[in-house]
């Protein structure tokens, strides 16, 4: 088939990539003309394992095109995917500028009948109104459809998830355009879920919803935990064995972080809203994880008193392993936090230091050496577990830091390892070892 995919960001680029790799003609469209550049090249804007590679091999061939002119990437597809951003408003809701904006160019370029598939996480009733704009001002002749396709992939393994996902969900007002993107999925043997287009569209949400649900009152009990002298680990490896529970998302820590949870929690909050529904769970969720973020400076103050002057080694950047994202990361407000207190912060991050240095300059220092971040640190707060962080040897901290504080936000280590090293080590819902 003939894909055009609007939207180079994470969601396009990925299903762009994955798209090619499955054999389909695919032309990706930007307004960024520095993105285009740079994807032209074959060089990826976003670090996501395995992108590249499929990016750099399928351009090759020209089977993946990257473009700016919206006659090209409109007039001639057989299906177009909506994957621009859909960013926080003040208020909270789902910014949809983007969105109706290439609406408006898709509808006023068409020339043949074509599938348009929203992957853009959107409130319920946007691709009725997509539908409006593209029906009043495309050429009459050609017939469209409007389809909502919510994304499921998590950051660090998209394209993992792109080809192995749980399930696709087709929120089709047709038969005949769900039978064809049931088709188009169909060799990726995942469940196909068909269904009505507002559906579909709460689906994403209650989706994302669910699972920040699950964190915040996971991170409640660890909460709990702590009070009551219990471990959160093994209450939480005693609730995950009830397959009614579930096994995942139970890992309690300083709260999520990310380009989606924050914002669609946010966002279907005010949805609820606006119909007159006191959603006080996920108000409740949301103030949770904003407390969260917190925990790490009041823990490090309350273990060394003073943070003033003091040198803290904030491992991890991003909002969790495997990206350079730090969008809502908790370890912003951790920063934040210990700039107001006056701590001198060296930061460490093998993948997202470029990022926060567009947010905090030369604020905090950075390094990509976890030893060079511990050297002297009086505390360590640990941020986001990255594989590089998890597999430290519990004796480096000693041997680098005095008087060493480890504040484990992830709760990265084993209590009897850490317990025997001259350390203080305070964790998330664990008895702290001082
Ligand atoms: C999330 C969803 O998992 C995807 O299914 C969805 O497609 C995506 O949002 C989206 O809407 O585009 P993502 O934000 O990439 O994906 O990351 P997750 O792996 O879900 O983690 C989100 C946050 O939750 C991270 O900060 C992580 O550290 C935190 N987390 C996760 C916990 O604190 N505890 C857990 O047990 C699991």
């Amino acid at each position: 088939m003939k894909i055009t995919v609007a939207g180079t960001g994470y969601v396009g680029l990925v299903n762009g990539v994955c798209l090619a790799e499955m054999g389909h003609q695919v032309v990706c469209i930007d307004t960024d003309e520095t993105k285009i550049n740079t994807l032209q090249k074959g060089v990826s804007p976003i670090y996501e394992p395995g992108l590249e590679g499929l990016l750099k091999k399928n351009r090759k061939t020209g089977i993946l095109r990257f473009t700016m002119n919206p006659q090209e990437a409109y007039s001639n597809s057989d299906l177009i995917f909506i994957a621009v951003g859909t960013p926080e408003n003040k208020d909270g809701s789902a910014n949809l500028d983007s969105v109706f904006s290439v609406s408006y160019s898709i509808a006023t370029h068409l020339e043949k009948d074509v599938i348009i598939c929203t992957r853009s996480t959107v409130p319920v009733g946007t691709n009725a109104k997509i539908e409006e704009i593209i029906l009043r001002l495309k050429p009459p002749p050609v017939h469209v459809d409007v389809v909502s396709l919510p994304e499921f992939l998590r950051e660090g393994s998209a394209i993992f998830d792109f080809f192995n996902g749980d399930r696709v969900i087709i929120g089709a007002s047709s038969s005949e355009a769900a039978e064809v993107l049931e088709e188009l999925f169909l060799p990726l043997s995942m469940p196909i879920v068909k269904t009505d287009r507002n559906s579909a569209e709460m689906i994403k949400y209650a989706s994302n919803a669910f699972l920040a649900t699950k964190i915040s009152f996971i991170n409640e009990i660890a909460a709990l935990c702590e009070k009551v002298n219990a471990d959160i680990d093994e209450v939480a490896n005693g609730i995950r064995m009830d397959g009614r529970i579930g096994a995942h998302f139970l890992r309690a820590g300083i709260g999520y972080g990310g380009s989606c949870f924050p914002k669609d929690t946010k966002a279907l909050l005010k949805l609820a809203g606006n119909v007159e529904h006191p959603f006080n769970l996920l108000k409740s969720v949301i103030e949770v994880n904003n407390k969260q973020h917190s925990l790490p400076v009041t823990k490090a103050k309350m273990a060394a008193g003073s943070l003033a002057g003091k040198k803290v080694a904030l491992l991890g950047l991003a909002y969790k392993p495997d990206t350079d994202d730090i969008r809502e990361s908790a370890s912003i407000r951790i920063i934040q936090e210990l700039l107001d207190e006056g701590a001198k912060v060296v930061a460490y991050d093998p993948a997202a230091i470029p990022n926060a240095k567009r947010y905090f300059g030369d604020t905090i220092d950075y390094t990509l050496d976890i030893t060079e971040a511990l050297t002297d640190a009086e505390t360590a707060i640990i941020a986001t577990d990255w594989d590089q962080i998890r597999h430290l040897h519990p004796s480096v901290f000693a041997a680098y830091m005095k008087e060493p504080i480890i504040i484990d936000g992830r709760n990265c280590f084993p209590l009897d390892k850490m317990s025997v090293e001259p350390i203080t080590y305070i964790s998330i819902g664990r008895p702290a070892l001082i």
